[in-house]
């Protein structure tokens, strides 16, 4: 099979800017992106950096966009994708520096998993396999995606919320941090002071959740429902007290009140703490006053309000 490569190449000592460039190659057809790129490498482009290792799908190192998502080099089909997408379009991951073609600095993404520091804080007396062996399975069972991570890094260079805030601490972070805090070994208060940790800014109230996370995973991690666990988790310890947190407290309220959302109190309720982020909605507050659009903040309850508190009962709102 004759394929044609479009692959970002990058030379930090000659480029200014990564360039998509073309190539043809004679392959056999089932060959993988990673046996392909290897191939290409060996026959005409001895200078293509790319990174790899187990060729497995278990170290997760060869991660990269191919045709526009991220996908392991190694598991990915040059076919199926020549099927799919009539092209084979090869980049390196995106939120992270290029360091040359297809290598990134993964520096950021480690140095945001150390800051969860992901081993148990709390200190573990029996540690014996037989004691191990008593530790309740199901345990295991509530955090045994996020340990099936491979650290490939897709879910952080598919994030919306890295890609305009650096600062982010990303899925694969939060992912890791859930892990310890659902872990029944940690102590409560261990549980709550990683918990206090991650309610502040770049953690995980800024992951806006498109789900672009858990569509890449290779590993079927699930970082998105890792991080709502942890919201829950934060809100139960009562850590609720920033605007993002009041924003769901304040919606459930809400609704349990008065059976349907009050879009005229909802921002009232979030903001009432900061006066300053008050005062910077008010002029559009102002517009849409003028314009007749500013929903009235008292609203009468809905008719079937009683079932609608039922329900809040019957979930334990
Ligand atoms: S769901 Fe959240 S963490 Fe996942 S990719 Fe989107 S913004 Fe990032
Ligand atoms: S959560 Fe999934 S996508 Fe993210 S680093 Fe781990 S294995 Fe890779
Ligand atoms: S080379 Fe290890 S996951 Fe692809």
């Amino acid at each position: 099979m004759r394929i044609h490569l479009k692959i970002k190449r990058y030379h930090p000592e000659w480029d200014r800017e990564p360039q998509l460039k073309d190539y043809y190659l004679d392959i056999r057809s089932d060959l993988t992106v990673l046996e392909t790129l290897i191939q290409l490498k060996e026959e005409e482009e001895g200078g293509l950096a790319l990174r790899y290792s187990c060729r497995s799908a278990i170290c997760g190192s060869c991660t990269m966009r191919i045709n526009g998502s991220e996908k392991l080099a190694c598991q990915t089909s040059v076919r199926e994708e020549y099927e799919r997408f009539e092209a084979l379009k090869i980049e390196p991951l995106s939120n992270a520096p290029v360091i040359k073609d297809l290598v990134v600095d993964q520096a950021p993404f480690w140095g945001k998993l150390g800051e969860v520091s992901p081993w148990l804080h709390s200190e573990i007396l029996k540690e014996t396999p037989a004691d191990q062996a008593g530790f309740p399975k199901e345990a295991f069972n509530e955090f045994h995606n996020v340990d099936a991570c491979i650290m490939c890094g897709a879910c952080a260079s598919a994030c919306n919320s890295l890609e305009v805030s650096s600062g982010f601490m990303g899925p694969a972070a939060l992912a890791k941090a859930y892990r310890f805090v659902a872990d029944p070994r940690e102590a409560g208060q261990e549980k709550k002071k990683r918990l206090r940790a991650l309610v502040e800014p770049n953690g995980i109230w800024d992951c806006v959740r498109c789900n672009f996370c858990v569509e890449v995973c290779p590993k079927d991690v699930k970082p998105m429902e890792a991080i709502i666990r942890l919201r829950r988790e934060a809100l139960k310890a009562g850590l609720g007290d920033s605007p993002a947190g009041r924003h769901i407290t304040a919606f459930v309220n809400i609704v349990k009140k008065e059976g349907r959302l009050n879009e005229g109190l909802q921002p009232l309720k979030m903001l009432w703490k900061s006066p300053e982020k008050l005062l910077q909605v008010f002029p559009l507050a102002l517009k849409m006053w003028v314009r007749g659009k500013l929903p009235f903040i008292w609203h009468w309850p809905i008719k079937g309000i009683r079932s609608i508190r039922k329900i809040f009962k019957v979930r334990g709102f």
